[in-house]
């Protein structure tokens, strides 16, 4: 049976691909570097590495990890393709630094790759998007060799009620007015925002990490809980 979840979603990204950076840096007020940056850091690749990116899109954390701590290669992989084609535009204008990184078009429900393929797995705004958010968590665990790293960015519930609050004010009026802006797809938007509210809190995604195999499971709220950062080994 055809997924009318992941064809709406595909179309969605399809559709804003070319704008989606340009949509990132707005609505984050460019804030966003620095979570990518603090996703890097909890990486802490080597140049003995091999990385997964799952739902890489346009390949902003590929690139963050060649620059912070670069391994030895990257697959980054995305199930719309013209994400990875904003990628590989992205490589060809010096993204990436050199570092091996192949573009493929996957499915993270449905990793074409053997067991303890990778040495370390990341998923970027990726797991809100899922159909099947807890298959796609133990895809990842299956494809990661015993001590790889998984490492999460998503967004989250903050726990101060007044950030909370101003937070999903912002959500609820400006992802679809700057989205509307700067792509003309204003209801794209309306299905991200309602993605974001919609996703379980920190603690949640936490417990669902542990039940999907993995151990040390931790989070690290950044921007007072708007986003955060999860990390859990295999
Ligand atoms: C919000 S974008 C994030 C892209 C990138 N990780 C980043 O940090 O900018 C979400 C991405 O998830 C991808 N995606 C959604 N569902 C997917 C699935 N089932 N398998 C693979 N990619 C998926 C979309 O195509 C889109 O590129």
């Amino acid at each position: 049976m055809a997924d009318a979840h992941a064809e709406r979603v595909k179309g969605i990204f399809s559709q804003i691909a070319r704008k989606y950076d340009v949509f990132n840096a707005l609505s984050s007020f460019g804030i966003y570097r620095s979570w990518l940056r603090r996703v890097a850091q909890a990486a802490a690749c080597t140049g003995d590495d091999r990385v997964l990116d799952v739902a890489g899109g346009t390949g902003d954390v590929a690139f963050a990890l060649c620059d912070a701590c670069p391994p030895a290669s990257i697959e980054l992989t995305d199930f719309t393709p013209e994400m990875l084609d904003v990628a590989g535009e992205r490589i060809a204008s010096g993204a990436g630094r050199g570092v091996a990184c192949a573009l493929n078009v996957v499915d993270a429900h449905q990793l074409p790759y053997a067991d303890g393929s990778f040495t370390v797995v990341t998923c970027a705004y990726g797991l809100r998007n899922f159909s099947q958010r807890r298959r796609a968590m133990a895809e990842a665990a299956r494809v990661l060799a015993p001590g790889g790293r998984y490492v999460v960015l998503e967004f989250g519930t903050p726990p101060n009620a007044l950030w909370r609050a101003l937070y999903r004010f912002y959500l609820a009026h400006m992802i679809p007015f700057v989205g509307g802006l700067v792509t003309g797809d204003r209801s794209g938007f309306e299905y991200l925002r309602d993605s974001i509210q919609a996703f379980p809190p920190q603690e949640v995604v936490a417990g669902e990490l542990r039940e999907a195999g993995f151990s040390q499971v931790a989070y690290e709220n950044l921007t007072g809980g708007i986003v955060a950062v999860y990390t859990a080994v295999r």
